[in-house]
């Protein structure tokens, strides 16, 4: 690699001595389509000599060959090769390269993809001191600018520079780059980016890019690298209290317990009194362990094995923290939440979410607002779809230690994963812990359900049928309910259509309500459950995720899943209901089935086959499986 200093020929040792002791400076390039972003990314490791003979070779061939340039170097090419691996399938969400100078060593994450732009600025934002926001100086700050602007600010990036582009287009206009930086000025003053840097040039030629240019007199600020040689790199993690969230417990032998992590803020040397979260047990650092040697002191960004003086439960996920100044430890929150995948945010459905190294399920509610990223208007939503980003409550299925985003990123930064699909569907800052969760307990009661279900003379459970609308749900329960009740059962019967005269007559049919409704009736099925009853719920419940989530409120074995198998042909030329008529004929949205979609189960305990049966066959069969405790071959 052709490194410009001079050090390499005449002292390698010195020059590595020098490398090594530089300072770091991760930054973030966001810009839209035609920007010039990859010419600006090109130009940095062409200016800074960090490309290979080899590649510069094939680079001057290409731009005669395929370049778009006129013969001149086109610098795209050295960073659009990410295009065609793009079009191979190979993924790559975002491209990190480096480069150095003799001041500083740099890594710049590059985030490809137009589609998906909010979750590749996310994951490239996560770890960035600084931004550089890219403007066409003939299109001026346009909604694409809005919007990673935002994004920027909320993801707590201080360091801004607006790179006003391509400015040779416009004749190095001092009064276009002035308009642009004034109406930029405006924006950034409302969504608190304090202060900014903007520098006209032009990345295809060359102009204030690694020298200050002479096409633009005005300007009498930094050339972009002197810039990025000088931003302040964040580094007062190491001022913030101590907290180590314990990626795993390294045990190699009974000797030897040690927490191994990442310290995300703070110092830490043995001797220190921790905290373990959310245990809130405490104990005394013993040692710091690192691959080849014990530490007298580890700081922020290395990765450390802590042995602590007394045996205390710690696992994966846990944090560890200063025992004076430990993190607060919560199960609601308010958040903000930027959601980047296809299908919406939907309140009330279980995610994943992962701070730090845990991992915990979560409920999202109705968002509190979303944000017009143009306007900045607050607006009402139910749910949040691709690239938007509102606030909302959360609960989580047990608590966890947090900091609020703005003092700690690593333990106030989270993302969403789908359950189902394993994708992470979205990303999060925590901002404060909803303090009513503190104030309620779990009250506990003498007669509790094994008590009451055996008062009864019988096993409680739900049994959920689910199925198309008119599949025959409700009358094969209706059946099976007399069946239970001439053999002495205590029953009860929820239907979808009568409670949805009830508790549940808020609620429509898009795929938020569905959710709700849902949860409502499995949250209802669970404390009758806990009465001691036997349970018959007929939702249409269309969807995996929330049978799943139904499931697992109730205990072992008390959820059982009655698949009512009616092809939806056979649904709907039975009709009995006329509905499907009327979805056909487009008076009636959103019909399961038609067009709103039904999910299969994929194992549920019970099918039943309904151009095979009869609803009272099927009622019978289900009552055997339940008396019997085993499957009569159906
Ligand atoms: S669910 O999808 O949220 O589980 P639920 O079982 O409560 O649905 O209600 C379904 C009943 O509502 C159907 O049996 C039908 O009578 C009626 N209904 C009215 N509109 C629709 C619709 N768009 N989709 C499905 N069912 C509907």
């Amino acid at each position: 690699m052709s490194h410009q200093s001079a050090l390499i020929a005449e002292d390698i040792e010195a020059y590595l001595k020098a490398h090594e002791t530089k300072s770091l400076l991760r930054f973030l390039t966001c810009g839209s389509v035609d920007d010039g972003k990859s010419t600006l990314i090109g130009r940095l490791l062409y200016d800074s000599k960090m490309i290979f003979e080899d590649q510069l070779a094939a680079l001057e061939a290409d731009s005669k060959k395929v370049g778009t340039q006129g013969g001149d170097i086109d610098f795209a090419l050295l960073v659009d090769g990410l295009a065609a691996e793009r079009e191979q399938g190979i993924t790559i969400d975002v491209a990190y390269r480096f480069f150095s100078t003799d001041k500083r060593k740099f890594i710049v994450a590059d985030t490809p993809g137009h589609e998906q732009y909010t979750r590749n600025m996310v994951t490239g934002a996560s770890t960035a001191d600084a931004a550089i926001i890219l403007i066409d100086a003939r299109k001026g700050v346009l909604t694409q600018t809005r919007r990673h602007s935002y994004l920027v600010s909320l993801l707590g990036i201080r360091h801004v520079v607006l790179a006003v582009n391509k400015m040779d287009l416009v004749g190095w206009s001092q009064e276009t780059f002035d308009t642009i930086v004034a109406e930029y000025h405006d924006f950034a003053a409302q969504i608190g980016i304090k202060d900014f840097t903007a520098i006209p040039m032009s990345a295809l030629k060359g102009d204030n890019i690694t020298e200050p240019s002479d096409k633009a007199p005005w300007y009498t600020g930094p050339a972009l690298m002197r810039w990025l040689e000088n931003a302040p790199v964040e580094d007062d993690l190491q001022g913030k209290p101590f907290r180590m969230p314990v990626q795993w417990v390294n045990r190699p032998n009974l000797d030897f317990r040690g927490f191994s992590g990442l310290i995300a803020s703070g110092v830490i040397r043995p001797g220190d009194k921790v905290k373990a979260l959310p245990s809130g047990r405490e104990s005394t650092v013993e040692r710091i362990v690192t691959f080849n040697r014990d530490l007298d002191e580890a700081v922020a960004g290395q990765s450390v094995t802590l042995t602590l003086k007394d045996e205390i439960d710690i696992s994966r996920g846990d944090v560890l923290a200063l025992a004076g100044r430990p993190p607060e430890v919560a199960d609601q929150f308010e958040a903000t939440i930027v959601w980047f995948d296809d299908e919406s945010l939907l309140p009330g459905r279980p995610y994943l979410l992962k701070v730090g190294a845990r991992t915990v399920q979560a409920q999202v509610h109705e968002p509190k607002y979303k944000v017009n990223v143009n306007t900045l208007e607050k607006l009402a939503a139910k749910k949040l779809e691709l690239n938007e980003i509102g606030v909302c409550n959360l609960s989580l299925a047990a608590p966890i230690a947090f900091d609020a985003y703005a003092d700690n990123k690593d333990l106030g930064g989270f993302i969403l994963i789908d359950r189902i699909t394993n994708r992470t569907v979205g990303a999060g800052m925590l901002h404060f812990a909803l303090r009513r969760s503190q104030n309620i307990h779990w009250q506990a009661m003498d007669v509790d359900k094994q008590t009451r279900s055996f008062a009864k003379g019988q096993v409680a459970r739900v049994v959920w049928f689910t199925g198309l609308s008119g599949s025959g749900k409700s009358t094969i329960a209706n059946l099976l309910e007399k069946r239970l009740h001439a053999e002495g059962r205590h029953t009860y019967a929820l239907d979808g259509d009568n409670v949805r005269h009830g508790l549940n007559k808020d609620l429509g049919f898009t795929d938020a309500d569905r959710v709700e409704n849902i949860r409502r009736v499995a949250e209802v099925s669970k404390l009758m459950v806990d009465a001691g009853l036997i349970v018959l719920v007929s939702f249409i419940s269309p969807f995996r995720a929330e049978r799943q989530m139904a499931r697992e409120l109730m205990g072992e074995g008390e959820f059982v899943e009655v698949f009512v198998d009616t092809p939806l042909a056979e649904a709907e030329a039975r009709d009995v209901k006329g509905l499907y008529k009327k979805a056909r004929a487009g008076d009636l949205k959103n019909f399961t089935g038609i067009d709103s979609p039904y999910e299969a189960p994929e194992n549920p305990e019970i099918r039943i086959d309904t151009t095979a049966l009869t609803a009272e066959q099927a009622a019978e069969q289900i009552f055997e499986w339940l008396e019997r405790g085993f499957d009569p071959g159906i």
